[in-house]
């Protein structure tokens, strides 16, 4: 199993240390545009190996897409990362460029891939990707709704004063601050619905958090993050590499389900070897179901600026 991240930024390199460290992936090449960047990152995480026991092989190379060949996944990190401030809209103009140059690069070299985007905003670059290539939309993933249910069962924990792994949630809809849909009517802890544990007030409190998620951690660290993102990668390309049919929210490109059409929203996705093996409809309440269909209209909004 080959992998390659392009970016060897702090998301990229984050990406390609937990897929390495969870040792399923014979190799991850990572790929920066920087003289030497990507070869000092891998250099870095390679002398770790020994010391966190892990054999995945890492190689950094300098844009040499040759080197990425017969990649099995490639994950798209690159890109400007967002500023205190900044929504993940305003950096369409330069990271559209960007996506669609380094798709065509991946896809010359590994037709059969599996692309996962994480570059921002998001669901306008997975959408990118559909448009500009002819990849099969199984094959094209867009990585935010795995990384926002993180960030909820985060908020959720802290609001029930529960260990994290006591709670269960998602959040479908756009990977944005105003289009993610946190569904706290099905969230549980260890299968009681959380609605029993924390009123109204307290639960809208947790939906608002997980929303501004991403700004909150890029007001504190002046760009955007990295560990929950790299370690979200980390999880959908392993479901892929090893088959596990496991469900998360994803972007994908949905062809009437929700009630949508031509476009690239977060939805729950079953992942294995084929990339997206099914989009599951879950059954929405009204108010969920104005929530998705405002979240579309704002991802619209922004694949209009393609
Ligand atoms: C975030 C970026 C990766 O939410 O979109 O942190």
């Amino acid at each position: 199993m080959k992998v390659t991240v392009v970016g060897a930024g702090a998301v990229g390199a984050s990406c390609a240390e937990y897929i390495a460290i969870k040792n399923f992936a014979s190799e991850v090449v990572l790929l920066d545009i920087k003289e030497g960047f990507a070869e000092g990152k891998a250099m870095d995480l390679m002398q770790t190996a020994s010391l966190n026991g892990f054999d995945t092989k890492i190689t950094g190379v300098t844009n040499d897409y040759s080197k990425t060949a017969e990649s099995d996944i490639c994950v798209i990190t690159s890109g400007i990362p967002r500023k205190p401030g900044m929504t993940r809209e305003e950096l369409i103009g330069i990271n559209a460029g960007i996506v669609k140059e380094v798709s065509s690069n991946l896809i010359k070299h590994s037709p059969e891939t599996i692309i996962i985007v994480v570059s921002n905003p998001m669901d306008t670059m997975t959408y990118l990707v559909h448009k500009s290539t002819d990849l099969p939309k199984n094959r094209i993933i867009g990585m935010g709704g795995a990384l926002d249910s993180a960030r909820f069962k985060y908020r959720l924990a802290e609001a029930l004063g529960a260990p994290i792994s006591d709670v269960d949630g998602m959040v479908i809809g756009g990977h944005s601050d105003t289009g993610m849909v946190p569904l706290t009517r099905l969230a549980t802890r260890n299968s009681v619905p959380v609605t029993e544990f924390l009123s109204e007030d307290r639960l809208g409190q947790v939906m608002e958090d997980t929303k501004v998620g991403g700004a909150t951690l890029t007001k504190l660290l002046g760009t955007s993050a990295w560990y929950a993102p790299g370690a979200a990668v980390s999880g959908l390309v392993q479901a892929i590499a090893c088959d596990q049919k496991k469900m998360f929210p994803c972007s994908v490109l949905l062809e009437g389900e929700y009630g949508l059409n031509d476009i690239c929203i977060g939805a729950p996705v079953i992942l294995g070897r084929n990339g997206i093996e099914k989009i599951v409809e879950i059954e929405l309440s009204d108010a969920e179901k104005t929530h998705m269909k405002e979240s579309a209209e704002g991802v619209r909004k922004t694949n209009d600026l393609l």
